[in-house]
């Protein structure tokens, strides 16, 4: 693939991803409005700009390796993200610098799952759909990164 291919193809990968994550949000603000039809719509284009983004990640990045592979690079791709992430926290102020702080965190504590995985039983986690911060054996009372409520925590079983 040449280069401007490539700058094209992550562009739309960009743009797919970002729309995901936004009509995420917007699939449960129309949910707690009361508006089930959008709700859905919303959580369809959810979906598709999913499959979107996956297919472009495919191609940018080219076959998936095995799940050792996957796993260590993925640590690779972390630890460079809370080192962009410490750099990134000391110019920044109010709701950016606490967005970033708990990505700091929740980051480092991903890390240690990553680290550990493959020494553990089989677990049960609970992701907290306020900050990322990922639990292991049940949902905390209280996050102990944002301090969302037990019933933010999404299980993955
Ligand atoms: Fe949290």
């Amino acid at each position: 693939m040449n280069e401007k291919a490539y700058q094209h193809l992550a562009t739309a990968f960009v743009l797919e991803t970002v729309a995901a994550a936004r009509n995420e949000i917007s699939a449960r603000k129309a949910g707690r409005e009361g508006s089930s039809q959008a709700a859905r719509l919303f959580r369809a284009l959810t979906s598709a700009q999913r499959v979107h983004s996956n297919k472009g990640l495919m191609l940018l990045r080219g076959k998936i390796s095995s799940t050792d592979k996957s796993i260590a690079d993925l640590m690779q791709t972390l630890e460079r993200s809370v080192a962009t992430y410490e750099s990134i926290l000391e110019e920044v102020e109010g709701a950016v610098r606490r967005f970033v702080d708990q990505l700091l965190r929740t980051t480092r504590i991903h890390l240690g799952l990553l680290r550990k995985y493959k020494e553990e039983e089989e677990k049960i986690y609970f992701v907290c759909q306020i900050c990322g911060f990922i639990a292991t054996e049940k949902a905390p009372e209280n996050c102990p990164v944002c301090q969302a409520v037990k019933k933010k925590f999404l299980k993955i079983a």
